[in-house]
């Protein structure tokens, strides 16, 4: 396996993407490649992202591959898959997330496993197959994308801020675990930030409340003490230097990317 060149890159790395076909999990993907790395988007919608993998440099030779992760088996297929075209992952993205929301005398105990099997479960099933293959290479990083709601209380996203909080827990207990190694595990905590799941809560709220559009969409921003959504490339760049060797002692970490609405 190439080394990591000198420059700080992540050339010759494998990445592995998870929900990498839109969003910030294609944000992620696009500045990985930039910075060298050869890519592997997982993804529920082949379709979105094999035209994600299009727009991607031909030197992360990106393949996309379906996988729903909150299948356990459909997990160990694409990592079979993942190894077979660009070798042991290096490094793992977190990023896959669903946030219905639904105030807690309506959160059905669908709702509730749903939001836990893919922010959280998903997480850890991803989480303990790369890291086999990490521990067997010798280096590695894991970033999970969480969120403010994992660091904050929201209300009416009951299910989504409990599993949230569970992937922080996840990490500081991966980290631990992890120190002696070289491996770093770490969370980044997105606030608002505009992508299509951000246009399916400013829809719910609308067709719940009735309010307009742009007083739904005020109701996020003002979270946010810069007075604005966050962009899915700034995500990126902070997932980007957790993954680079500059960040070798950044570990346990969950990183607030949010206009400092947490701190
Ligand atoms: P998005 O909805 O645009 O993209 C989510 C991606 O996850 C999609 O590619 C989707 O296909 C994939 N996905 C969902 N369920 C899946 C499953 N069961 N198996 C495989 N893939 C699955 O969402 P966005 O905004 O890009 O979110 C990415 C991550 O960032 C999520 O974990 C989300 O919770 C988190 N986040 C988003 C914030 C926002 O305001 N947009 C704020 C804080 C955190």
């Amino acid at each position: 396996m190439p080394e990591i060149d000198s420059a700080g890159g992540l050339s010759g790395r494998h990445a592995l993407v998870t929900g990498g076909s839109r969003g910030i999990g294609a944000a992620i993907a696009s500045r990985l490649a930039a910075d060298g790395a050869r890519l592997t988007l997982l993804s529920r919608d082949f379709v979105r992202a094999t035209e994600t993998v299009a727009r991607l440099p031909k030197s992360a030779h990106a393949h996309a591959i379906a996988c729903d992760i909150t299948d356990p088996a459909a997990i160990a297929d694409a990592f079979a898959d993942a190894r077979a075209q660009h070798g042991a992952v290096d490094i793992l993205i977190n990023n896959a997330g669903q946030a219905a929301s639904a105030p807690l005398r309506r959160t059905s105990d669908e709702l509730w496993h749903r939001m836990l099997a893919v922010n959280l479960t998903g997480t850890f099933l991803c989480a303990r197959t790369a890291v086999a293959d990490m521990l067997t290479s010798g280096r590695g990083r894991v970033v999970n994308i969480a969120s403010t709601a994992g660091l904050r209380g929201y209300p009416y996203v009951i299910a989504y801020t409990a599993a949230k909080h569970g992937v922080i827990g996840l990490t500081r207990a991966m980290a631990l675990e992890l120190a002696g190694t070289p491996i770093t595990v770490n969370a980044v905590c997105p606030g608002f930030t505009d992508t299509e799941l951000f246009q399916e809560s400013v829809t719910h709220v609308i067709d719940s409340t009735g309010r307009g559009a742009e007083e739904a969409r005020a109701a996020f921003v003002r979270h946010n003490p810069q007075g604005r959504l966050i962009e899915p490339a700034e995500v990126a760049d902070t997932v980007a230097w957790l993954c680079s060797d500059a960040a070798a002692s950044i570990t346990g970490q969950s990183i607030s990317v949010s206009g400092g609405e947490v701190m």
